[in-house]
This record gives structure tokens, C-alpha cells and sequence, in this order.
């Protein structure tokens, strides 16, 4: 690559142009494009596994007391359950939805982690007729609600006598995050977690310990997602030992498992400058492990649970530009075939990307237009103020950083089928994801 070709990729591993185009772990992405169609979510092998291997050298495998859960809501589909299932971490499940998709990839259910602030008993009679490994309880009536599904389809698939979940609460730690507020969840007004330090809190977790047929096994916080710094994960993480003391001291129990969440961030734009996992996570131990000396407590296996920084630098979406056009202002827009449905982060949150024309990567980014979708709403701008290679009908627009929260978060909106997703991985690329085709989206359709 010649200095213009590295400043277009700039700090994005496993990109480069060759001859001219984008490549991602050897695939050319023009030609992915031809092949499936676009839309198109293309995710690198190699940037996952690279991230794994950071997980396991900085935390993992650096700790005796520490394991990993990808929190499968960043991305999932049954392919992403292999990846995960195959890189030994544990999975973080938000619904019957997920859950059903990990036990379609036959994902190891005492791997599983079922969250969610809302669990309806169908979808706790799901996990436990699987045999989920733990369930995180979030909300006042859940407990009572996992021993009656115990009590029913616990008996239908699994021996009830050799199956105890194990039982986390969920805590709100009370501690504000620099992030956008729809993503921060861990301070005093938000929906998730029992308070800290609240009573309620401390009886259930005195029943927890006292029943047959669930495992307490600890506590966990999440304070929000894409935080560039380690503050709120260490403040929250003071106040969930503090709990641990208060814990012993009721009930004479050591806390086996505190599980800190994700919330780790990832590169979208030049001057984001994520963290390694290590200068979250080394801090945290220290903190841990000197708290439980002092105040003579077990350490606890500390948990985390990353989606985003696992998926999020994988991902580009590669797009073909249609119409474009100046507005009265005099605003260059640069219509492509996808936009908030394949991506309601910009819309929802503000959220900023970089992109390049794939095909002619290698020329001058001289250009500066706002990126648009087809929907019918003005809101569909996928970037405000993009520097792109001037851009023609027929161009591969491929914006970066796209494989967290984009696809999982995907909509039909206008009728719009939800894009394929393709594994790019060692100079091939295979879908994982099908296209949905018109007739898809209508299969549900019943007659008046
Ligand atoms: N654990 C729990 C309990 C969570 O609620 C979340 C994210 C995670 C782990 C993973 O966080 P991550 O490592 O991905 O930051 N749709 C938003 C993000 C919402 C995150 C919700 N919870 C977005 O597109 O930015």
C-alpha cells in the first residue's frame, strides 16, 4: 500500500487496498458485492478471533479468577454461536429469541447466561428446559418465577435432581457514564437491576442461598456500552464489593462470581481510542483482589461480558451508491440501498462512521457528501459529512466498523429485506446469513 491506500485504512487491522480495492482478510469486497448482492454485512474471522485472543491474554488467561461471556445482542446468528462455542467463551443471552438461536447452533446450554429485565415465564421455561448454566435475575417476582418454571418444564427435558442454575442478581450501582444516554444503564434513574444495597436485594439473595433448587452464585452490574474510560466500571465494582462484605456478614457466604458487565469501546472514527481490555480490567482486579484481603473475603471469579469490542471492528457494510443529488442548500447527497434499517445507529444515537468507495480505494478522498438511505424519512442520513472518493451510481460504498448493533438491530422498515451477512475469512468469503427475500417477509401475511 502507498501512503495515500495506508491513510484510507488507517488503524483498521486486517484491511488493506490491493490494486486499487478494499480487502478485508483477502477478500476483495467489490467482488463480495457482486457475488451476494448489497446490502451486504461482510465480518472478518480474523478481527474476531484477534479480539478473543486479547480477552484470553489479558484477562482470561492472565487471572485465575476470571471468564468471558460474548453478550450475543452486540451480533448472533447460528454461525457467530460456532465462533464463540469454538473460542470457549460463554454466552450472554437477552431473550427467547437469542436463546433459541444459540440451542439452533446446539451452543453448550451450562455456558449459557440468560439476562433480560422482563423475562416472561415462556422464555424462563426455555432456558431451564434446556438447562441454561445461569440465569441473571433483574427484576422483583423472577426468582419465584424460575422455581415454578423449575418445578414444570425443568422436569420435562432435564432431571430436575442434577440441574441448579445458577442464580446472579443484576445490581444498579448507582454510577453515571460518559457515554450516549440510551446506552448507560448503570446510574440511579435507569430500568435495569435491583438497587444496591437495597433490602429487597439482600432478602431474595438470603433465599437464593436458602433454596434446593437454584445455585446463588453472585452479583453483576452492567454501567453502560461504548465507555472510553475505566472510571464507572472500577466505581461500580467498589460499590458491588461493598454488597459482597454486606453478603457475608448476613449469611456468612462467600460470593463466588461478580460479573462486571461490557461496555468495553471500539474504534468508529479517527480519534476514537479505545482502551485494551487490560486497562479496564487490570485496575478492577487490583481493587478485588485488595478489598477481599482486607476485609477477609473469598475473591470472586470476576466476569465480563463483551459484545461490541468483540464484533463492532469485524463489521463493514458494503452498499451501492443510486442517487445522487444536491439538495436546495446545496447539501451533496449520496443515496445507497440501505440506510436506517440496516443501521439505526445514526439515527438513534447520533452516531458517527467513516467510509471509503470500495472499488476505487486507492484514488484521493477529495469529496465531502452526506451518506443517505432509501427509507421515507429524513432521519435516514448515515453519515453527516463524509470524505469519500467521488462517488458514482454503480460505486461499493463500504462503511466501517458496522458488525455490533447493526444487524441486530435491523428492521424491515419500508418493506426493506434484511441484508445477508457474509464470513470473510483466510481470502474466502461464504454467507452466514441469507438474504430475506420479498416473499420472507410476507410469509407471515394471513388473508383478510
Ligand atoms: N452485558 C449486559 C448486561 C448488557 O446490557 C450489554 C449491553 C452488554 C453486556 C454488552 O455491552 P457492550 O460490550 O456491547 O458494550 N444498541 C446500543 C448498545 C446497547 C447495549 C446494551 N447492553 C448501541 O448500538 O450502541
Amino acid at each position: 500500500m502507498n501512503q495515500l491506500e495506508k491513510a484510507a485504512v488507517l488503524g483498521r487491522n486486517f484491511i488493506d487496498i490491493r490494486g486499487g480495492t478494499l480487502h478485508m482478510d483477502g477478500v476483495s469486497l467489490a467482488e463480495a458485492a457482486a457475488e451476494f448482492g448489497t446490502p451486504l454485512y461482510v465480518i472478518s474471522r480474523a478481527v474476531i478471533d484477534a479480539r478473543i485472543v486479547e480477552i484470553k491474554r489479558e484477562f482470561t488467561e492472565r487471572y485465575q479468577n476470571a471468564r468471558a461471556a460474548y453478550a450475543s445482542k452486540a451480533f448472533l446468528c447460528v454461525a457467530m454461536c460456532g465462533i464463540v462455542d469454538e473460542s470457549g467463551l460463554a454466552l450472554d443471552v437477552v431473550s427467547g429469541g437469542e436463546l433459541y438461536t444459540a440451542m439452533r447452533a446446539g451452543f453448550p446450554a451450562g455456558r449459557i447466561e440468560f439476562h433480560g429485565n422482563n423475562k416472561t415465564p415462556d422464555e424462563l421455561a426455555l432456558a431451564v428446559s434446556y438447562g441454561v448454566g445461569r440465569v441473571i435475575v433483574d427484576a422483583p417476582g423472577e426468582l419465584a418465577l424460575i422455581e415454578e418454571a423449575l418445578d414444570t418444564a425443568g422436569h420435562d427435558r432435564i432431571s430436575t435432581r442434577d440441574y441448579r442454575p445458577k442464580i446472579l442478581f443484576r445490581v444498579n450501582p448507582g454510577v453515571e457514564t460518559d457515554t450516549h444516554d440510551h446506552i448507560s444503564t448503570g446510574h440511579v434513574d435507569s430500568k435495569f437491576g435491583f438497587p444496591a444495597d437495597g433490602e429487597e436485594l439482600y432478602e431474595l439473595i438470603g433465599r437464593a442461598i436458602s433454596l434446593d433448587s437454584v445455585d446463588f452464585a453472585g452479583i453483576h452490574f452492567h454501567v453502560g456500552s461504548q465507555l472510553f474510560t475505566n472510571d464507572s466500571h472500577l466505581a461500580a465494582t467498589r460499590r458491588a464489593l461493598g454488597i459482597l462484605k454486606e453478603i457475608k456478614r448476613r449469611y456468612g457466604y462467600d460470593t463466588p462470581e461478580l460479573n462486571i458487565g461490557g461496555g468495553f469501546a471500539v474504534r468508529y472514527v479517527r480519534g476514537d481510542e479505545p482502551l485494551p481490555y487490560g486497562c479496564y480490567l487490570a485496575p478492577v482486579m487490583q481493587e478485588v483482589g485488595e478489598y477481599c484481603a482486607a476485609n477477609g473475603l473469598m475473591e470472586p471469579i470476576i466476569v465480563i461480558e463483551p459484545g461490541r469490542s468483540v464484533i463492532g471492528e469485524a463489521g463493514v457494510t458494503l452498499y451501492t451508491v443510486g442517487a445522487i443529488r444536491a439538495s436546495l442548500s446545496g447539501r451533496r447527497f449520496v443515496a445507497v440501498d440501505g440506510g436506517m434499517t440496516d443501521n439505526i445507529r445514526p439515527a438513534l444515537y447520533g452516531a458517527k462512521y467513516e467510509a471509503i468507495i470500495a472499488n476505487r480505494a486507492g484514488e484521493p478522498a477529495t469529496d465531502i457528501v452526506t451518506v443517505v438511505g432509501k427509507c421515507c424519512e429524513s432521519g435516514d442520513r448515515l453519515i453527516e459529512a463524509a470524505r469519500l472518493q467521488e462517488p458514482a451510481p454503480g460505486d461499493i460504498l463500504a462503511i466501517y466498523s458496522t458488525g455490533a448493533y447493526g444487524y441486530s438491530m435491523a428492521s424491515n422498515y419500508n418493506k426493506l429485506p434484511l441484508p445477508a451477512v457474509a464470513l470473510a475469512e483466510n481470502g474466502n468469503a461464504r454467507l452466514i446469513v441469507r438474504r430475506q427475500s420479498y416473499e420472507d417477509m410476507t410469509v407471515r401475511d394471513l388473508p383478510l
